[in-house]
């Protein structure tokens, strides 16, 4: 019998190579991508296409720049891409086996013990305690406000979106001086993960600098969460709290329940993921609406015309599209986690192009965000690329803020909820002018800060 052409191995076809980054000897594309990352990544699309990949002198990436290829690598081959690599392992060493970085089947065992947790309506227990975390950072405000004094809006709202997690965590269980230390702890922690990624590779016992303090503040939020889950086995406190509901579920298979560890980490991981990501929308969000009046107009309109002057609850939500319409354009212009990295398990093809194993790729969510073929004018800020008419035949793919496919985010209606409500009541309670004219610059770091924050002066409205 003749042998088909495609069991010969010399007759194999061979893919084309991928197109490669120009680079300098050692450093590759670094220098250009430190200056201004956002605009080398634009370049290099147009320049290279929608793969191509990232020359970094030392080590090589794939970068991933379609939404097509979200799909590929977070949803239909999830399986085959996995959370390998420095900046994975730097984030392990802070959250242990946490959710965003346990892998395969204890994964799996602790997402479906946390996931009901995180559904719509058991949020609906949580509005409440949202709401008066919001309501006390806003009061907060109110002398810089009547003082005129400029403020920096992103410290405003970190402190504001901390402290509603720290509330839904809790509960009123954590005092004053507890959240302070934990979030001092892990703000430190956060910043330091960046350079824990940089020098992964080297000797574990090298004393590098802001080392010592990381580990002090690590072992300083551990301490008051082994404190608080000790008081919550021991049955002081209310129950309404996201920790209570962790403390009390078991998994259905083996009737167990998580150790005082593993509940450490995943407090950690809520702790960690839960609270600059939501607050960078926020900043990003007004530091847009204060250049777009028209904007500012129409969801001052809808935000009084929904609630007349009071408090959010649950049932308003729906009456807030537009409010919710701002936040989702914000999440695009710049998404919070812009890039995920993952590392292909098997060798895999990717538009005509070989993927061999262990490949680390970069699911670039920013690009996804400004692909020209998706967005038109990219750019621009436009919540009513939102409504159901413009969204209708975009790729599926096309907004990924919170990830996609199994590991997408637990925390996106935690997260869109309390953005939803922050928003609707910091509307009502003050006019935000900046104070500067520059353009505000995204910063390079594991998530998209604005660079210097937002330096702003807040005025008291009568809503
Ligand atoms: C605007 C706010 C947020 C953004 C942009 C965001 C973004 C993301 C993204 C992109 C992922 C997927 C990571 C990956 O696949 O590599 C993720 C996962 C996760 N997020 Fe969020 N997140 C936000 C808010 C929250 C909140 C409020 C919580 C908790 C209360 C949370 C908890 C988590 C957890 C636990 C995971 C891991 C899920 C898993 O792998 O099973 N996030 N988030």
């Amino acid at each position: 019998m003749l042998e088909t052409s495609a069991s010969l191995p010399f007759v194999a076809k061979s893919r084309p190579a991928l197109p490669e980054t120009e680079g300098w000897p050692l450093v590759g594309s670094l220098p250009q991508i430190l200056k201004d990352p956002f605009a080398f990544f634009a370049q290099a699309r147009e320049r290279y296409g929608d793969i191509y990949r990232l020359n970094l002198g030392l080590t090589k990436v794939v970068v991933l720049n379609h939404p097509r290829h979200a799909q590929h690598v977070l949803r239909d081959q999830g399986q085959n891409y996995r959370k390998g690599g420095p900046m994975w392992d730097a984030v392990r060493g802070l959250l242990g086996n946490g959710l965003v970085v346990s892998e395969g089947d204890f994964w799996l065992r602790q997402r479906r013990m946390m996931q009901p947790h995180f559904h719509r309506q058991r949020l609906v227990g949580l509005t409440d305690l949202m709401v008066e975390a919001i309501e006390e950072s806003l009061d907060s405000w109110e002398a810089a406000a009547a003082a005129g004094e400029p403020v920096n809006l992103h410290q405003h709202f970190n402190q504001l979106t901390m402290r509603v997690i720290v509330r839904t965590l809790f509960g009123s269980a954590l005092s004053r001086e507890d959240m302070e230390q934990a979030g001092r702890a892990i703000g430190y922690a956060l910043d330091y993960i960046m350079t824990a990624m940089i020098t992964h590779a080297l000797p574990g016992w090298l004393p590098l600098p802001g080392k010592k303090r990381y580990q002090q503040a690590l072992a300083e939020f551990d301490e008051v969460v082994y404190r608080i889950i000790a008081q919550s086995r021991a049955g002081e406190g209310e129950e309404n709290h996201l920790l209570a509901m962790l403390l009390n579920t078991v998994d259905e298979e083996t009737g167990e329940g998580m150790s005082d560890k593993q509940l450490r980490d995943e407090v950690a991981t809520i702790f960690l993921a839960g609270y600059e990501t939501t607050s960078i929308v926020l900043t990003w969000a007004y530091d847009y609406l204060s250049q777009q009046p028209a904007v500012m107009a129409k969801l001052q309109a809808e935000v009084h015309e929904a609630l007349q002057g009071r408090r959010p609850t649950f049932a308003d939500l729906p009456k807030l599209p537009y409010t919710k319409m701002v936040l989702q354009e914000a999440m695009r212009i710049r998404p919070p986690s812009y890039w995920l990295p993952r590392t292909a398990v098997a060798d895999d093809e990717m538009d005509g192009y070989d993927i061999p194993a262990g490949t680390n790729v970069i699911s670039l969510t920013y690009m996804y965000h400004h692909h020209p073929e998706q967005w038109p004018d990219p750019e621009r800020f436009d919540p009513e690329r939102f409504t159901p008419e413009q969204s209708a035949g975009r790729h599926a793919f096309a907004w990924v803020p919170f990830g996609a496919g199994q590991r997408l985010c637990i925390g996106r209606d935690f997260s869109l909820m309390e953005g939803q409500l922050a928003l609707a009541m910091m509307v009502q309670r003050f006019d935000v002018r900046r104070t500067q004219d520059e353009e505000t610059k995204p910063q390079l770091s594991g998530t998209l800060r604005p660079k210097n924050g937002l330096p702003v002066i807040l005025t008291r409205r009568n809503d």
